[in-house]
């Protein structure tokens, strides 16, 4: 038995924050952003919260897979923004569900999140501790973003999506997932500073920093082998895949992969166009986006991958 995905959602916020607006408060142009990463647009919280995206991109997966929250036994919510230190956004989804049943807890891999949580809860049906699981990827980065700094928060977005897994025979076919934490310091955000009575240290809540052109020769070598790496343990070559599904970081890191893999872009689904980098949820959002187009036929082979802070990496191979 492994983790097959039976149903998907996804929750943006409603809130749509363009480049030509970015534009009008800070150095930017469409153009520049446009031209280096293919985003256009990011939906940006206002009232939303990462347990109010994640509960209704969780309770619209449920709805599709045809599953009553009473029926999970585990939720997992990849995130690097949950709203408190504890409880986990998982508890407070599993709260808000009613999911009574389910033990709850949050992954935080940064942009490898999902994919962390989907081989995490694998391993769990693998050894018959769960059955059926909610798994999310859910951001609030704008929270996390230095708004003074152009260099970042153009890149980001806020929101969730969802996958509901239950063991099953096939479904998850083969994985890779590692970790380079010597790299940790290319993409950053320190949590809050101590402030106990031995150290009383100015308080400082800092901001996400990054060296772009780390990460992103970063991507472009890791992303490609860990694809490759997969599809050797499955015996099979590229062209075998339907589609891919890379997180969204930067559509040049896509097309660079793509490069390296030598198939076309077409099988490349893209959502950073209108979402930005969503962190763990981007992977979940793309994979409700192409779900709910009707793109996928029981049986095809698609690639998720996940890669960013940490450094970390992930990448799967699963029939639909
Ligand atoms: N608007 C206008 N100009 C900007 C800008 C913005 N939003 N952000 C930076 N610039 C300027 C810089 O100040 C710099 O100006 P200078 O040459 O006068 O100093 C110039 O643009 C070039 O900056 P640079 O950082 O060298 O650009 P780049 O070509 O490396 O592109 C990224 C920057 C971030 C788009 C690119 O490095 C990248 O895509 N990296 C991967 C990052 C990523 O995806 N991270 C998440 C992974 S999970």
């Amino acid at each position: 038995m492994t983790a097959r995905i039976i149903g998907t959602g996804s929750c943006l916020p409603e809130a749509i924050v363009t480049n030509d607006y970015l534009s009008t408060i800070m150095d930017t142009s469409d153009e520049w952003i446009s031209s280096r990463t293919g985003i256009k647009e990011r939906h940006l919280v206002k009232e939303e919260t990462t347990a109010s995206l994640s509960l209704e991109a969780g309770r619209r997966a449920l709805a599709e897979a045809g599953v009553a929250p009473e029926e999970l036994d585990m939720i997992i919510v990849g995130t690097l923004t949950g709203d408190y230190i504890t409880p986990s956004t998982a508890c407070e989804v599993q709260a808000g569900l009613g999911a009574v049943n389910a033990v709850a807890f949050d992954i935080n891999a940064a942009c490898a999140g999902f994919l962390f949580s989907l081989h995490t809860v694998n391993a769990y049906i693998q050894c018959g501790m769960c059955r059926t699981a909610l798994l999310i990827g859910a951001e609030t980065l704008s929270r996390i973003m230095d708004w003074g700094d152009r260099s970042t928060c153009v890149l980001f977005g806020d929101g969730a999506g969802a996958a509901v897994v239950q063991a099953q025979e096939g479904g998850l076919i083969a994985y890779d997932q590692g970790s380079d934490g010597e790299k940790g310091k290319y993409l950053a955000c320190r949590n809050r500073t101590n402030n106990n009575p031995l150290v009383q240290t100015e308080k400082n809540y800092s901001y996400t920093q990054m060296d772009g052109q780390e990460v992103y020769k970063f991507a472009v070598t890791y992303v490609p082998n860990s694809i490759h790496k997969v599809l050797e343990k499955a015996g099979l070559q590229p062209e075998d895949i339907k589609y891919y599904l890379l997180h969204q970081a930067n559509l040049r890191i896509i097309q660079a992969v793509a490069k390296r893999l030598k198939i076309s872009l077409d099988r490349f689904p893209i959502s950073l166009d209108h979402c930005g980098n969503v962190s763990a949820a981007s992977v979940p959002i793309l994979l409700d986006d192409v779900n709910r187009k009707g793109m996928l036929q029981k049986g095809d082979k698609i690639i998720l991958s996940g890669f960013g802070g940490g450094l970390t990496w992930g990448t799967c191979l699963i029939e639909w």
